[in-house]
């Protein structure tokens, strides 16, 4: 039996996010290094991107490195970094292949100018694929994405572009790095941590969230399947009561 069979493919989330987390203690489980835990988290990346894409999902979008995540030791963002340059190169087909377009959302200016070449050449190659939109964060800090569309919409005030009065949702919705996603539906989070930790607080205001004890490395297609089933039995009511609903 495969939880695939039991996912209602006109329901699926339209949105899907993932904080991968556990790649270290992966690694420790087994006497090896951290950066051995990325290294095998990058097959669960490959993974997850073409069950999501094959099953229809149309935005997948990854929580890759945090702002929060500068502060590692030096070595590790070194590698890490290698590690998105070299899986950017690698897995260029496997976004092809999928009609998979890249995207990217982050202080990406912070970014090592040779991964953001890389990510900048893997986004333009891919810009016309329109099956699913895969979107990694990168150097991404939610409070940090809020606080640069407070800045922009308050110096577009002050030049009298656009009124206080006029600043709804929508306004900011498109101020923020992820203006052309549609809200989060699904937020999944791995290695038993029960915790948002600055990824996408505007953007999963109604999202259903799922945690897991699977490490991101063991994360399989079994797991998305069994998170998406999870996702489908509930009763999303935005607010509203279970009658209004039926
Ligand atoms: C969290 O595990 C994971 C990260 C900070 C990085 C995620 C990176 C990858 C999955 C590999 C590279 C990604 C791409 C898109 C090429 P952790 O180190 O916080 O684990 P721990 O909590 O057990 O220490």
């Amino acid at each position: 039996m495969s939880f695939k069979d039991h996912i209602d493919t006109n329901k699926l989330p339209q949105h899907i996010a993932i904080i991968m987390d556990g790649n270290g203690r992966w690694a420790k489980k087994q006497g090896k290094l951290r950066m051995f835990g990325h290294e095998n988290g990058t097959q669960s990346v490959r993974q997850t991107v073409e069950t999501a894409a094959q099953l229809g999902v149309k935005n997948l979008t990854l929580y890759a490195f945090s702002t929060e995540n500068w502060n590692r030791p030096k070595i590790e963002v070194q590698t890490l970094m290698k590690l998105l340059i070299s899986s950017l190169k690698k897995e260029i087909a496997t976004l092809q292949n999928n009609n998979i377009r890249l995207n990217a959302i982050g202080n990406l200016e912070a970014l090592p100018s040779k991964a953001r070449k890389e990510l900048t050449h893997v986004i333009d190659l891919t810009k016309n694929n329109s099956h699913m939109v895969l979107t990694l964060a990168l150097s991404y800090g939610s409070r940090d994405e809020l606080l640069s569309a407070i800045k922009t919409i308050s110096v577009k005030v002050k030049n009298n572009i656009i009124s206080p009065e006029k600043i709804d949702e929508s306004v900011i919705n498109e101020h923020l790095y992820t203006q052309n996603l549609p809200d989060v539906d699904l937020l999944i989070r791995t290695s038993g941590e029960q915790r948002i930790s600055n990824f996408l607080l505007w953007q999963i205001a109604y999202a259903e969230l799922y945690f897991t004890d699977v490490l991101w490395p063991d994360f399989s297609k079994e797991d998305l399947y069994q998170a998406i089933v999870n996702y489908q039995k509930r009763e999303r009511r935005f607010g509203k009561t279970s009658e209004q609903l039926s």
